[in-house]
């Protein structure tokens, strides 16, 4: 519990004996890098408060992402999805996890102690053994590993060639350095159910990947009106401790939805409006 704020909760990473199995998988067997050190005098004062919130941000997208992997596993396991596929859907599990260290290191770094949210992560579907269910399980594969884990893949590898300081850098390919394989995990997974979709459920699935685009643009800051411009000195700036601005964070999520969301699920069967997440 985080004192006077009963919606967060700190988040604990020892106090039981598990510690040690929790460090060799984070660690990935002793062949990860420790994280470099950080001297505060390498991040502007004025520009670490929204250093601490970007990296609090990223740590929280990182959780929710456990949460969601953990539910997809075990639904997935309900549906007699092949063994592989579990294994993969359990390694996620595993590297969200790492995730949410990585992204902790940081920011104990700056000197703070991340909490997370109560509420704030939806309660998993409730299971009713009936074609719905599989068809919503589905849907949440494709929603969080095409959409959103494809996406995000692509905003970690363009926020690395911009970031300059250690620590961020080193927490941006660890994670980088799993996530790349994710999104390629849902849509293996997706091939399995997708095609086999009604024209009906093809439809829903369209309108909530619709909707998906659409908060994943607005996330990141988007849509942003008028030409592109010049980032800012402090933007650049942001961008080096591994914070990319919202219209470095646009031009990646336009491109990667026109060069590889697109086609992936036209592969699938799937055609997109081109027109969503258009920025304009
Ligand atoms: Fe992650
Ligand atoms: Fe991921």
């Amino acid at each position: 519990m985080t004192a006077g704020d009963p919606k967060r909760f700190d988040l604990s990473r020892g106090g039981t004996r598990l510690h040690p199995v929790h460090q060799q998988r984070v660690r990935r067997d002793g062949s990860a890098d420790d994280p470099p050190p950080l001297d505060l005098k390498d991040i502007p004062p004025d520009l670490l408060p929204d250093a601490v919130a970007g990296w609090q941000r990223l740590l929280e997208s990182e959780y929710e992402s456990v949460v969601v992997a953990g539910w997809m596993t075990s639904a997935l396991a309900r549906m007699g999805a092949p063994l592989d596929v579990l294994g993969a859907f359990g390694r996620v599990v595993e590297d969200e996890v790492r995730h949410v260290d990585v992204a902790a290191d940081v920011l104990n770094a700056m000197g703070v102690a991340p909490t997370l949210p109560r509420d704030v992560i939806p309660p998993v579907l409730a299971w009713k053994d009936d074609a719905q269910s599989d068809e919503q399980v589905v849907a949440g594969l494709v929603s969080f590993f095409c959409v959103g884990e494809l996406l995000s893949a692509f905003e970690f590898r363009h926020a690395l060639t911009l970031v300059r300081l250690p620590i961020a850098q080193w927490a941006l390919s660890e994670i980088h350095r799993d996530e790349a394989f994710h999104g390629a995990f849902g849509f293996e997974t997706a091939r399995l159910f997708v095609p086999d979709f009604t024209g009906a459920q093809k439809d829903r699935l369209r309108a909530r990947m619709t909707a998906d685009l659409v908060r994943f643009e607005r996330r990141i800051g988007g849509p942003l009106p008028g030409e592109p411009r010049e980032l800012t000195g402090k933007e650049r700036d942001m961008a080096g401790l591994g914070l990319p601005p919202p219209p470095v964070m646009l031009a990646v999520f336009y491109n990667a939805l026109e060069t590889q969301l697109l086609p992936r699920m036209a592969e699938l069967g799937v055609e997109l409006d081109l027109k969503v997440g258009k920025p304009g």
